[in-house]
């Protein structure tokens, strides 16, 4: 047993070892390069774009539902859960990248903005946004919805610990 355990403590070692060896951490500070250049790639330059949005949130939510109906509950779903019931319908996610559009969260070209996404309190702060673009991902509906859900799901988190701490 303790040999076993041995050998297998042994084995973590060397893939440690590996993983940390010179070619390891060229392999990781390169992965990390790439990591700033594709968040960045898709944020939007602060200087060409609006700071606050021209429509309320209400207004942006009654003008998507004309062309991606969706019922309040199931909108309510998102804000409590941090994600719609059923990620294969289309037509929330699209609802989604429309609210997210109207509002300038995201630019026509799928840029985030991240003036407006903190000047509404969307996101709770700009590392939360830079985490979160990691997770746009598939088609422009998709990538604004898992931004979306990203940023909802750290909101309900971080929510729970204050209650907790405030306990
Ligand atoms: C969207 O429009 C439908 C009617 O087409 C309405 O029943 C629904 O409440 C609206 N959804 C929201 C979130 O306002
Ligand atoms: C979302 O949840 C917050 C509380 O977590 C609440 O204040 C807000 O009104 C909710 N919004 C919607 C659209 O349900």
């Amino acid at each position: 047993m303790q040999q076993r355990s041995g050998a297998l403590v042994g084995a973590l070692l060397l893939a440690l070892a590996i993983a940390l060896g010179p070619g390891g951490a060229i392999a990781c500070s390169m992965l990390n390069n790439d990591n700033a250049e594709q968040r960045g790639a898709l944020l939007a330059d602060p200087a060409s774009v609006k700071k606050m949005p021209d429509i309320s949130m209400q207004d942006a939510v009654a003008e998507c539902n004309r062309s991606f109906v969706i019922q309040p509950d199931y909108l309510a779903e998102l804000n409590e859960t941090g994600s719609f019931p059923d990620e294969t319908d289309r037509i929330p996610l699209c609802f989604i990248r429309c609210y997210l559009q109207t509002l300038g969260i995201l630019t026509e070209e799928e840029k985030v903005n991240k003036d407006v996404a903190l000047a509404l309190n969307w996101a709770s702060s700009s590392e939360t946004v830079d985490e979160c673009l990691d997770e746009m991902t598939g088609s422009p509906c998709e990538k604004a919805y898992y931004l979306t859900r990203c940023v909802m799901t750290r909101a309900l988190v971080d929510g729970k610990s204050k209650n907790n701490k405030r306990k």
